[in-house]
């Protein structure tokens, strides 16, 4: 199950006690009634104790994924009031406010949380994406499996469909991610790609090239990665292009099904992971799907690089030498840095045939951004300190932090080779920093076009279920985007 429905209640009181439609408790169905304080301002509520000397007890101080449960007369029965700290109200902080308050609903069939005041949508997208669960089969924890908001007021309504537009997005991103690949073959991926445009009513074009078209059209790196697999590569791109539009932004997902490495084996505990080595792809997919709802005004195409990094007698053998889209050699000297091969691919044709003023690529590019940056801040490499500074900005917004990393050009040499253009990682251990040599061998495929390249290697698995992310895909980048795509 992705993420619970919600409704927007307008018009009923938060208060317990209040009048309420008749035979409804005020405190919602499952009696657990979510209310907003912060350290300046009371908790609108009637409870059993003074609100003040309740949260002075738990010595709460109103910060954002604070939450006091009260009891409190529900009917002749009992109900909850869950107590939520805003913090200082800003976006990050109801975000993780809506979290929190949700999370305490985890096992009823309802919670209904009265809004806060300010950024709703981002409060929305906290308490929604809290929900989310992935379980085959029976869930295990569920969420609430409704969430009701409450609130009035001028734009509410907007905000929190705002919200749970971009929360159903992240989610999308996740199931797609979060799909084990014994199901998720490069063919699936696209199909899902295709089943998510044709949702947009549409406003999203899609073409898919098959191994077939793949080969006639010179994707040799895209080949290449998948020849190994029983199951054969595709390319997907999305169209979305609003009437009026005067930028063109193309997106590119790495979309690896499942990275054993190839023939360049990967380690058991590390190839586990490898299922969601299309988290790129499912980020660009569900924020392209997200685009006509949100009303965003720029041109955007997305592309998909999907294949299989399988081991098998017609894998692709390190020492290999490819032709990537557009006629530069590759010689594969690992065939574990196989991402690079296929966004190369994808990059070289958007550069050559769709003229965007900008191109983003997101990826699980290297093992390395999480040993730089961790498991909570994303890497930002760019050609344009512009496009780089959108794009962090974008980042601070949505609390998916991005830090921008150096092209250092004293280490272009990493990628030469003795036989062919480029080489896909460095021969040698000279120069190091893979995942800088990484974005520089994406460079070399982007026709000189202001250019990002975010590395999400890191950032795109969760280890825990905390605030708004669940264990497993996170989707990291869909908001970003859709935050960077839809301003004015
Ligand atoms: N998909 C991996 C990167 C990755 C590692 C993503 C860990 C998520 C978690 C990528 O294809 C890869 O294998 N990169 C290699 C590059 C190396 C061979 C130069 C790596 O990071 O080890
Ligand atoms: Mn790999
Ligand atoms: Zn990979």
């Amino acid at each position: 199950m992705p993420i619970s429905p919600y409704t927007l209640l307008t018009g009923v009181p938060s208060v317990p006690g209040a009048s309420v439609p008749a035979g409804e408790s005020p405190l919602g169905e499952a009696g657990l009634l979510a209310v907003p304080f912060s350290a300046d301002h009371a908790p609108d509520v009637e409870l059993p104790l003074p609100a003040e000397a309740l949260l002075a007890h738990y010595e709460a101080k109103g910060e954002a994924g604070e939450v006091v449960e009260v009891p409190v007369a529900d009917g002749d029965g009992v109900g909850r009031v869950l107590l939520y700290g805003v913090g200082d109200g800003s976006a990050g902080a109801l975000r993780k406010a809506g979290a929190a308050a949700v999370r305490r609903g985890r096992g009823r069939s309802s919670v209904r949380v009265v809004l806060p005041e300010g950024p709703v949508a981002a409060f929305v997208e906290g308490a929604l994406l809290a929900t989310y669960t992935f379980r085959i089969g029976e869930p295990k924890s569920t969420p609430a499996a409704l969430v009701e908001f409450v609130g009035a007021g001028e734009g509410v309504e907007a905000e929190v469909t705002r919200g749970a537009v971009v929360a159903e997005a992240v989610s999308f991103a996740r199931d797609l991610a979060n799909t084990p690949s014994s199901i998720k073959t490069p063919q699936w991926l696209a199909e899902r790609a295709a089943e998510r445009a044709e949702a947009a009513g549409g406003a999203v074009g899609v073409r898919v090239w098959d191994e077939h078209a793949l080969r006639e059209e010179g994707f040799g790196g895209i080949l290449a990665v998948g020849q190994g697999s029983v199951s054969p590569p595709r390319l997907v791109q999305l169209s979305y292009a609003p009437e009026g539009a005067t930028r063109h932004v193309v997106l590119v997902g790495k979309g690896i099904t499942f990275d054993t490495g190839g023939l360049s084996l990967k380690p058991t505990d590390n190839m586990k992971f490898m299922k969601t080595d299309m988290a790129g792809a499912a980020t660009v997919i569900a924020a392209v799907g997200a685009l006509a709802t949100l009303g965003a005004q720029v041109r955007v195409t997305a592309l998909v690089a999907a294949a299989e990094n399988a081991f098998s007698g017609t894998a692709q053998r390190p020492s290999d030498v490819i032709t990537q889209y557009g006629g530069r050699t590759v010689e594969v000297l690992n065939t574990d840095a196989e991402g690079r091969l296929v966004m190369a691919d994808a990059l070289a044709y958007a550069d050559a045939e769709l003229d965007p003023d900008a191109m983003v690529d997101v990826a699980t590019l290297t093992g390395a951004i999480s040993v730089a940056l961790g498991k909570d801040v994303g890497a930002v490499f760019a050609s344009d300190d512009a496009l780089a500074a959108e794009l962090t900005e974008a980042g601070t917004q949505t609390g998916e932090r991005l830090w921008r990393m150096p092209l250092i050009e004293d280490y272009l040499p990493a990628l030469d080779s003795d036989v062919a253009d480029l080489a896909n990682i460095e021969a040698g251990s000279t120069y190091g920093a893979g995942s800088i040599t990484a974005a520089l061998f994406l460079r070399e495929f982007t026709g000189g076009r202001p250019w990002a390249h975010l590395d999400i290697a890191g950032v795109g698995r969760s280890t825990a279920d905390e605030g708004h992310l669940s264990k497993g895909a996170t989707g990291y980048g869909v908001r970003l985007l859709l935050d960077w795509l839809t301003r004015a």
